[in-house]
């Protein structure tokens, strides 16, 4: 199996990891293909993403998805945020192995839970299609 140079500088030295403790979205997802888990802080200001921070009891590729999501999101509006695909964060990294890509949606569907919750917990409206979730391959 062969990861890209940016997958590994991801997964070396991953970017947003950590917790906010006064997070205004927090979403928790697993990974029905190996039980992974991963949680996902927002903080969100006038609809602004304006810090994000991530956990992950995942592997290598889950850790590498993640820190690059985590960074496309960060200063992103939250309607960028739920455009933000597997495919597009895989291409991010200049690919992931075939076996490896049900990893990347960890961060996808992390993101969204994350968002929703903030939805949910101030009352705001939302279109619950925005929230189902695709898995997109190569
Ligand atoms: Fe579980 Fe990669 S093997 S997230």
């Amino acid at each position: 199996m062969e990861y890209s140079e940016k997958v590994m500088e991801h997964f070396v030295n991953p970017h947003n990891v950590g917790k906010l403790e006064d997070a205004d979205g927090i979403g928790e997802v697993g990974n029905a293909k190996c039980g992974d888990i991963m949680k996902m802080y927002l903080k969100i200001e006038n609809d602004i993403i304006t810090d994000v921070k991530f956990n992950t009891y995942g592997c290598a590729s889950a850790i590498a998805t993640s820190s690059i999501a985590t960074d496309m999101i960060k200063g992103q509006p939250l309607s960028e945020a739920l455009k933000l695909t597997n495919k597009a964060v895989v291409e991010a990294l200049d690919g992931l192995p075939a076996v490896k890509i049900h990893c990347s949606v960890l961060a996808e569907q992390a993101i969204k839970a994350a968002v929703k919750d903030y939805y949910d917990k101030n009352g705001i409206e939302y279109n619950p299609a925005d929230f189902e979730f695709e898995e997109h391959h190569h």
